[in-house]
């Protein structure tokens, strides 16, 4: 699908209000939009006062007609982008979901009664208190209180309005880059710390404008990507309103890859907005948000772009080189794991929130029997330990059938001599990626660590990982956490694999740099994992640096001794992260709303495609499922 295909329900709405060509958004409309934000509770809730635990949406049917008659709404708010028949618009845009039959594997669930959305409601506000009462319970730090006031000072406005944080607010650094522009995968440590603070009015601004820019028209040279994509980045200009120079108005200005560095698109960053909108939904309660229909168009266009037809065999995602948090060539073009993580954590949350009618049950089965088997490849081929690498030591080549054990057709030479030593008796990790003939067997700590809290890998996988990182502290933590991936790539490999990047050198940045802002993401698997006293460590390491360091986006050297080469600093996402561990360990239960549980029926799902694997990925099985 490309910006020339029939229009979807924003683009068409937003035609409705702008010319063609024109790419900024007015000041009236982002005044109109403030204005219409809807109040949130003071405190986060935890529980969803409408939806089974067990995650998946009631029958709601998100009504146009009742949105548009809401609220004193005006033609060009970014609340009003719904068109007179807006299901219409949403089914023409996604062909692909009405036409793919699928097996009615999954049934959809009932809705829960009055009586339990009542106990639900209840459950709600008793958590509410205890909320507000485990967050008045301690003083902050000195570090804490600095934190804050650099996270405030990077806040962005639009139109008066909080709508994101800044990459960097670094006021000895006279080359801005982009670093002055507001990334969608840098905010949400920042809305984290936000939305546990109760200060919600950032991140559902943040949320629906960045809605708005995915229906951009969007060109590199004659070529429109999907209409899905949503940008990397966007930042807010102020620019003359006529030709006088008397008036000005605020305008944002997305950048979907056109002018990032190498034009890579950013195919993570609607998987977190997908994944941020959910945690929003969860800790405030305003579930409406995630009802109204031009937000659920926004995530329907997400997926319809993630999971259309390719020539692909695999249930990963195919993306090319540097399209997530490591966004310049460093090898891992094809399958990486980060997004296959974020791919997998992004259908599971919007699985939870897709309202369920007749129009979105194809979509429902399609993504999870994507689940099922993307969790299924997974676990069953990026899952290395000392077991199996001895497997595919021993592996044979060559192999043309259907049962083969080395399908993919690894030669045993490459395995790295570094794992060989690397690789601990006990627990294990997700590799990198996996390419026909082609393991990329480097540690990445954001793939492994968002694997953890999507429940992609098994429990027993989970545990496996954190006990590699205990194991390899010196290697993974050391001076700073977390690196980003390890080992870094030297000399030749260096050279070819990233086009002698010189801000890719060895142990720097992306190449085996250590990047606090993963902090958050350690603590979250940690506390997911019943291990917080992990977290604990690793954030008394980081806590003793970060503000001596002002708040650095990355540090260098193999044991992360070092402030980065180019680093920036008061990156916002190293501050943000910091303050989101804190406040994680402080207040374990709010990783819920990041979180997905085991589900054992996507594995049962998953039988049924596998015939021969029947046994092994079961339900039954799967309970008992040994890794190792
Ligand atoms: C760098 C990082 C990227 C981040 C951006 C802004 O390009 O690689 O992940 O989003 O800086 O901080």
């Amino acid at each position: 699908m490309n910006g020339q295909t029939p229009m979807g329900l924003a683009a068409a709405a937003a035609a409705a209000v702008r010319p063609c060509r024109r790419r900024l958004l007015s000041s009236a409309t982002a005044a109109a939009a403030a204005t219409n934000a809807t109040a949130t509770s003071l405190f986060p809730r935890l529980s969803h006062p409408h939806h089974h635990s067990h995650g998946r949406r009631l029958p709601f049917l998100a009504s146009a007609a009742s949105q548009q008659q809401s609220g004193q709404q005006t033609a060009a708010s970014p609340e009003t982008h719904i068109p007179a028949d807006p299901r219409a618009a949403v089914s023409g845009n996604l062909p692909f979901f009405d036409r793919v039959l699928f097996p009615d594997t999954f049934p959809l669930e009932t809705p829960p009664s009055a009586a339990e959305e009542d106990a639900a409601a209840s459950a709600a506000a008793a958590a509410d208190e205890e909320l507000a009462s485990a967050l008045k319970a301690r003083e902050e730090t000195e570090t804490e209180r600095e934190a804050w006031r650099l996270l405030r000072r990077a806040v962005v406005s639009y139109c008066g309005a909080p709508v994101g944080t800044v990459a960097a607010e670094d006021p000895e650094c006279t080359e801005t880059l982009n670093y002055d522009q507001v990334f969608i995968r840098d905010f949400v440590p920042s809305a984290l710390a936000f939305l546990m603070r109760g200060e919600t009015e950032i991140v559902r601004n943040f949320l629906l404008h960045t809605l708005q820019l995915q229906s951009w028209e969007k060109t590199v040279d004659c070529y429109s990507p999907g209409q899905g994509l949503m940008p990397a980045s966007f930042k807010i200009r102020t620019v003359p309103l006529d030709d006088n120079n008397e008036a000005f108005e605020e305008v944002l200005d997305p950048d979907f890859g056109e002018s990032a560095i190498g034009r890579v698109a950013p195919v993570d960053s609607g998987l977190w907005w997908i994944i941020l909108l959910r945690a929003y939904c969860k800790i405030t309660g305003d579930y409406a948000l995630q009802e109204r229909v031009d937000v659920q168009t926004g995530i329907k266009l997400i997926l319809s772009l993630c999971l259309s037809d390719g020539f692909d065999m695999f249930p990963t995602l195919l993306v090319t080189d540097g399209s997530c948090m490591i966004d310049r060539r460093m090898g891992i073009h094809g399958h990486p794991l980060e997004i296959q993580a974020l791919f997998y954590s992004a259908l599971r949350c919007s699985r939870e929130m897709i309202v369920v009618n007749d129009g979105s049950k194809n979509l429902l089965r399609a993504i999870n029997n994507r689940l099922s088997a993307l969790s299924f490849h997974i676990r069953e081929y990026y899952w290395v330990d000392m077991k199996k690498i001895n497997e595919i030591y021993r592996y044979k080549t060559e192999e043309y059938s259907h049962d083969a054990t080395n399908k993919f057709n690894i030669y045993p030479e490459q395995i790295p001599s570094w794992l060989v030593d690397w690789i601990p008796e006990k627990g294990g990790y997700l590799i990198g990626n996996l390419q026909p003939a082609h393991m990329d067997f480097r540690f990445f700590s954001l793939g492994n660590l968002w694997a953890i809290t999507s429940s992609l890998t098994t429990p027993k996988q989970a545990e496996g990982i954190l006990s590699l990182i205990e194991e390899k502290w010196d290697d993974l933590v050391a001076n700073m956490p977390l690196k980003i991936c390890y080992p870094a790539m030297e000399d030749d490999e260096w050279r070819i694999i990233t086009g002698s990047d010189p801000k890719n050198t060895p142990w720097s940045y992306h190449n085996g740099g250590s990047w606090p802002t993963l902090l958050w993401q350690f603590t979250l698997a940690c506390i997911k994992m019943g291990r917080p006293e992990l977290a604990r460590r690793a954030i008394a390491v980081a806590e003793e640096r970060l503000a001596a360091d002002k708040w650095p986006e990355y540090y260098d050297t193999r044991s992360g001794r070092f402030t980065g080469k180019q680093s920036r600093s008061y990156q916002t996402w190293t501050i943000a992260g910091f303050l989101t561990s804190k406040m994680l360990l402080e207040n374990p239960e709010l990783a819920s709303i990041l979180t997905c549980d085991e589900d054992l029926e996507l594995l049962e799902g998953c039988a049924c495609c596998l015939s021969k694997k029947r046994a092994r990925c079961s339900r039954r099985a799967s309970k008992s499922h040994v890794v190792g």
